[in-house]
């Protein structure tokens, strides 16, 4: 069991800040959420920022591509200190070229799908990813409602990796707070991200290490 937090729900004026908060209470993984106003409607930020929190922590930058044409900018995350970059299958006319190239780098190598994309649209690629992310909300925003009929399709992701000895991890990205990560870990998710139930509280190392003890029930 992973815990990915979110720096979307963060405050951008005092991230270093932020970053340490959850990375000294336990983050295993920092998702740092990248959006270009083309491929979901709302603009975050771009590798400059994801440079300047590299140095505030050492847990591995679990950069989420939300964008047109991220073969464009693949090498820059690199360079901004990623450790591991996802795309969405939606926005990789030629994924697997895609996912060769995030690899080249020497980085690990995931797969995004949006609730209304089907997993099966993954299986020629499922033995060559570090990791598949499943939306739990339409991405764009942070604080959404999580979308339950997501859950069959982690279901089935775990089937695949248990049936093929594959070894990619299953992240769910999106309304997951004490409630709803039951139902991902339950299903097989072993990595949740988490944006609003951790930085929007007053105590978000708390909430962090709650949500923690909650998914590993
Ligand atoms: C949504 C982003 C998420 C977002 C999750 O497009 O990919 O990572 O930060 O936020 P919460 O946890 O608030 O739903
Ligand atoms: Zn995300």
């Amino acid at each position: 069991m992973k815990m990915a937090p979110s720096i979307l729900a963060a405050n951008f004026a005092n991230l270093g800040h932020d970053v340490k908060i959850v990375s000294d209470a336990g983050a295993d993984y920092l998702h740092i959420d990248i959006m270009d106003g083309h491929f979901v409607p709302n603009i975050s930020f771009g590798p400059s920022i994801v440079k300047s929190i590299r140095s505030y922590t050492d847990i591995p930058f679990d950069v989420h591509l939300m964008i047109q044409n991220p073969d464009q900018y693949i090498e820059d995350f690199v360079k901004a200190g990623a450790d591991i970059i996802t795309v969405h299958v939606e926005a990789c006319p030629h994924l697997h070229r895609t996912l060769q190239l995030i690899r080249s780098f020497g980085v690990k190598a995931g797969v995004v799908i949006n609730p209304a994309t089907s997993a099966s649209i993954l299986e020629p690629v499922l033995h060559e990813v570090d990791m598949i992310l499943c939306m739990t909300v339409n991405p764009g925003f942070g604080g959404q409602a999580f979308i339950p009929s997501v859950l069959p399709k982690i279901e089935w992701l775990a089937e695949q990796r248990e049936k093929n000895n594959y070894l990619y991890e299953i992240e769910v990205d999106g309304g997951v707070n004490e409630e709803t990560i039951i139902d991902c870990a339950n299903a097989g998710a072993d990595v949740f991200v988490a944006g609003s139930a951790i930085f929007a509280k007053d105590d978000p190392a708390e909430a962090l290490q709650n949500l923690k003890s909650v998914a590993m029930k």
